[in-house]
């Protein structure tokens, strides 16, 4: 496997996290793999990702600042040779797109749960939880995948 996208609805809360959180261990375990993030929705393209996702990053020495959110495209879904949702509705939205080979983040030590979604969220302290549940699951995706 050589390349994979995480996805989310936004592409500026849980799938830059995501997006950064393995490009840094793909850099600590010197492995050549392209890793990008994605939207379902086109309603943030070009943002950058939200302050809150940017900072729970940084206190992590995760920079994702210079991100640009995108919508997931026909040629990404044929193109990455993995498509990792980060909840259910984008698991299925992924599948109605014609997605073969997509699997839900939540599968690599989280029983399958979903990633909540930051977005709604009041304050900072969930950005803390949901950044550790997508770092440890990345850390178990690697563990399997590569
Ligand atoms: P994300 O979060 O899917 O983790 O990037 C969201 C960002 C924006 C919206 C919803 C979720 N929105 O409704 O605009």
């Amino acid at each position: 496997m050589k390349s994979i996208m995480f996805v989310c609805l936004g592409n500026i809360c849980r799938s830059p996290i995501a997006e950064g959180c393995a490009k840094k261990l793909a850099k600590e375990k010197s492995l050549d793999i392209v890793i990008a993030s994605s939207g379902t929705s086109s309603w943030h393209v070009g943002e950058a990702p939200c302050a809150n996702s940017i900072k729970v990053c940084k206190s992590h020495n995760v920079d994702i600042a210079n991100y640009q959110a995108s919508q997931i495209s026909e040629q990404d879904i044929l193109e990455y040779d993995l498509l990792i949702a980060l909840d259910e509705n984008n698991f299925n939205d992924l599948k109605d797109l014609g997605a073969k080979k997509v699997v839900k983040l939540g599968m690599y030590g989280y029983n399958s749960a979903d990633v909540p979604d930051p977005y709604f969220f009041n304050g900072f302290e969930g950005f803390e939880k949901v950044f550790g549940m997508i770092e440890e699951c990345v850390w178990n995706l690697f563990e399997k995948e590569f």
